[in-house]
């Protein structure tokens, strides 16, 4: 029925679509939804603990025995350098001068902590039949053990070098991740991001590099994306900010409500929440620090010296300091329940496909 079925027979899943795993917006409640739906649901474990994430996926393996991805960062853990942060916390003091915040106040540090054993034993425990990385792959040994507890392995590349790589480590299939998509850019090889390849550019060259099947990701929301995706030669979608528009999202409403009104052009790609390049609805944080700045410190230490400031503004109502993580896509998203939105997609790009092949 779809034109390439390579990833679902991999998976054991019935339709060509991953919900993108999105950290601390996508837990169970989305996860299931999707798996039950056919697609394949994904927990982005990266801003859990240990105990977060076997909560996660105890409610998960109780709730659904359909395939699941689980999603983990593998960056490099920062240096410990206090100057950088020092900078960054000078930078924004005209912030917490204005909006009254001690300037003693303590700063906690940031949750994101790169994929390690511990986390590796709750893959072995749970035995995910998909584990998808951020930012390259875990090293070796780890990833063997990933390998042995029979998952299949995916990562994100945003460059055909990137996908050569990990195509050569070994991984089962590779997410083509356009300029497009919303969130963190998984980008590992390169740090430049002035040079990051669009969506309809990055999956064909990536299809011709690599042998195994490819996932187009970044400006997928409906069934016209998905349609594509399949034309430019890859085996699925995986669709972020659409699902954000689900009331399965854990959400703001100020990032809800930014979603509903933004449109194709009201994105930047910004470091200044993370540290690390992510694409967001433009506020005032990054119009008037970024959206790329040189001060902001290694990922994911940036968020550190930000959290008063986003408390404080969100309690007086404001997003300025919240990031409003989305795509270029987010107009094309729709409200409806996530098993809904993923059965919706499938039939609408199944009939469009079928449209396509009778046109004379
Ligand atoms: C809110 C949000 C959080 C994200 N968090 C993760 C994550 O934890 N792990 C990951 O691999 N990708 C993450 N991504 C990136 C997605 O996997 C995917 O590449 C992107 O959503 C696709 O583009 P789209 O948002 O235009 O659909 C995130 C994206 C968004 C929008």
């Amino acid at each position: 029925m779809w034109p390439n079925d390579q990833f679902i027979k991999l998976c054991g899943i019935e339709l060509p679509i991953i919900q993108a795993p999105m950290a601390g917006s996508a837990l169970s409640d989305m996860v299931v939804a999707v798996s039950e739906a056919g697609g394949l649901g994904s927990l982005s474990c990266a801003l859990l603990s240990v105990e977060q994430a076997r909560g996660e996926l105890e409610t998960i393996r109780q709730r659904t025995s359909r395939p699941i991805n689980a999603n983990f960062f593998c960056h490099q853990p920062p240096r410990d350098e206090p100057a950088p942060q020092m900078d960054w916390r000078r930078r924004l003091n005209a912030y917490y001068v204005q909006l009254q915040i001690d300037d003693k106040i303590s700063v906690a540090t940031s949750a994101r902590t790169p994929f390690d054993d511990k986390m590796c034993d709750l893959v072995a425990e749970f035995h995910p039949e998909v584990v998808s990385f951020h930012f390259g792959l875990p090293n070796k040994n780890l990833l063997h053990r990933v390998r042995s507890a029979g998952a299949k392995i995916l990562s994100t590349a945003t460059s055909v070098d990137e996908a050569r790589w990990l195509e050569d480590q070994g991984c089962d299939a590779i997410i083509a991740q356009g300029f497009e998509a919303g969130g963190h850019r998984g980008m590992f090889l390169a740090d430049d991001v002035f040079t990051q390849v669009g969506t309809m550019a990055l999956v064909p060259q990536v299809v011709d590099a690599v042998k195994v099947p490819v996932i187009a990701a970044g400006g997928i929301a409906d069934a016209r994306g998905i349609v594509a995706a399949f034309a430019l030669g890859a085996a699925a979608a995986q669709i972020g900010t659409a699902y954000l528009r689900c009331p399965e999202a854990k959400i703001s409403p100020f990032h809800r409500q930014a979603l509903k009104d933004t449109r194709d052009n009201q994105t930047a790609i910004t470091n200044v929440f993370t540290g690390r390049p992510a694409r967001a609805i433009v506020n005032r944080l990054m119009r008037e620090v970024g959206p790329m700045s040189d001060v902001a410190p290694e990922f994911p230490l940036a968020a550190a010296a930000l959290a008063p400031l986003r408390t404080k503004s969100e309690m007086a109502g404001s997003a300025d300091f919240t990031p409003l993580w989305s795509g270029q896509a987010a107009r094309l998203g729709r409200e409806l329940p996530a098993a809904k939105l993923t059965k919706q997609l499938a039939a609408e790009a199944s009939e469009k496909l079928n449209q396509l092949q009778a046109a004379p």
